[in-house]
């Protein structure tokens, strides 16, 4: 830098050494601690143990890179929404396009805003409302075949329950007969997600296929197809029927590779974020009201007498409050986007800190929300802490299952709607217990999913 000379001649003045000022947080480089402890660390165990020590926010060095842990709703209104721009999604995110691609979640600046803009009349409560039969009769198909007495993993049935969801409604295409095949591609590329966000240069390798990444492309291939063959079979119809999968054909009406694959990415793309996230919050749901059985009276009682034994529809919706309560509380303890991360493209303060560019910013829903400063008696399951009065009571962005700011997440209303119809539709009929014995994790991957699934038993009301 010192010998660099400007295009008119003149010097460059040497650059002044930057005082940077870091938070408190670890003096070992995280990176030769999992090295040579042989295995990968624990990020919820990590981010609980900085929040313990450190407090509000703290740093730490992972190789050459910085990364900061905030743990403060000031802190997080900064990074979400006030200094937004300048910040991007960071690196574990950036290796999800090894499967989203360009997407919604993983595309920057315009390409992001183009995208959303595009998406956005999908998402419009008018079209929200027409959902809603359809969610109901998934739940109805589920509830029906269910047997009193039988034990079942939950876990799988919200899976596939949602992703029937998410193809019907925003994607006009019934998916019963793929389900299953592309829920278990889904899953084999879950279970190496880890090995993958660990992969120095995995985007390079990929192509030369070495084991563990020859599976995650089999993988990938199988969910392409059912992909592309639903991109077709619209393309082909040259119907319009309103749906999501409609306005990206027109905002992207070209047919050569370059479209057809950057339609690819987004279909994915919202096909994962819309269906997972959703399935993990029912499945956590339901665990939850197992081991609560007064707030499962109280959820029964609210059911029974809103819908007086009919199907509920949109219009109960607000009136199933305490089921809404039920569901808010479930995703302040096991929030299915239990993380979210950026990278900061320059120098910016916080605080009383200042950062380099380059920095990586972390920010767990897992941690803030048992947080018991905002919430006191954190594990406690309480369903009533999202009454009005309460609600208004907390700090914001303590509570932020759906992120916040120019990405918050663009399927909000269609979650809560899904989430509470599902669990009135089922819970007419049927109460879950856990099979004794069934070990109960969270497992941090992409999505918060119950590490062995959630195995209960199906009993009438
Ligand atoms: C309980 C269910 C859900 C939860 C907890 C959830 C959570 C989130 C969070 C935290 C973000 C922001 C990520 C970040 O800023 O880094 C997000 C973004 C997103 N979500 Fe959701 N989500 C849920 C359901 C859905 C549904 C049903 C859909 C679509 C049908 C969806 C589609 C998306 C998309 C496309 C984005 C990216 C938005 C953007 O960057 O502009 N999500 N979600």
């Amino acid at each position: 830098m010192a010998t660099a000379v400007r295009q008119s001649g003149m010097e460059e003045p040497p650059r002044q050494p930057v005082d940077y000022r870091f938070p408190p947080g670890f003096q070992r480089n995280l990176l030769w601690f999992a090295l040579r402890k042989f295995r990968p660390v624990n990020p919820i165990v990590l981010f609980q143990q900085l929040a313990d020590t450190y407090g509000d926010i703290a740093h730490y060095k992972l190789g050459h890179r910085h990364i900061v842990f905030l743990n403060h709703p000031e802190y997080i209104r900064e990074v979400l929404v006030v200094q937004n721009d300048n910040f991007i999604k960071e690196r574990t995110v950036q290796r999800t396009k090894l499967l989203l691609g360009e997407g919604m979640i993983t595309a920057e600046g315009a390409a992001h805003r183009a995208q959303r803009l595009a998406a956005q009349p999908a998402f419009h409560r008018q079209r929200i409302v027409e959902y809603a039969g359809i969610m109901v009769e998934e739940a109805a198909h589920i509830r029906d075949l269910w047997r009193a007495g039988e034990q079942r993993d939950i876990a799988a049935d919200m899976m596939h329950l949602t992703l029937n969801v998410v193809a019907r409604t925003l994607f006009a295409t019934d998916l019963r007969q793929e389900v299953y095949e592309l829920a278990a591609a889904i899953n084999r590329i879950m279970g190496l997600y880890n090995f993958l966000i660990m992969l120095p240069a995995a985007e390079w390798l990929v192509h030369f296929r070495p084991p563990g990444l020859a599976a995650f492309v089999r993988a990938r291939n199988r969910i392409d197809a059912v992909v592309y063959r639903m991109i077709d079979a619209h393309r082909q119809s040259g119907l319009d029927r309103g749906s999501l999968l409609d306005l990206m054909l027109a905002a992207s009406p070209g047919n050569d590779e370059e479209s057809s694959q950057s339609l690819r990415d987004q279909v994915i793309t919202i096909f994962l974020a819309g269906y997972e996230t959703v399935a993990n919050a029912l499945s956590w749901t339901w665990y939850l009201l197992s081991q609560n059985p007064d707030c499962e009276l109280k959820f029964h009682g609210e059911v029974d007498s809103v819908l007086a034994g009919n199907p509920p529809a949109f219009e109960d919706v607000p009136r199933l409050r305490y089921t809404e309560n039920v569901m808010a509380e479930s995703l302040r303890l096991f929030p299915p986007a239990w993380a979210m991360g950026r990278y900061a493209r320059n120098d910016f303060s916080l605080g009383d800190y200042f950062l380099p560019a380059r920095t990586t910013v972390l920010i767990s829903q897992f941690i803030t929300h048992r947080d018991p400063r905002y919430f006191p008696d954190p594990l406690r399951f309480d369903p009533e802490r999202f009454s009005p009065e309460a609600k208004t009571r907390r700090a914001k962005f303590t509570y932020f299952p759906f992120g916040a700011g120019a990405r918050q997440c663009i399927g909000e209303s269609f979650a809560w709607m899904e989430g509470v119809l599902v669990l009135a539709t089922l819970a007419q009929k049927w109460k879950l217990r856990l099979v004794p014995g069934h070990p109960v994790e969270p497992q941090p991957l992409i999505t918060l999913r119950p590490k062995y699934g959630m195995r209960m038993t199906i009993e009438s009301r």
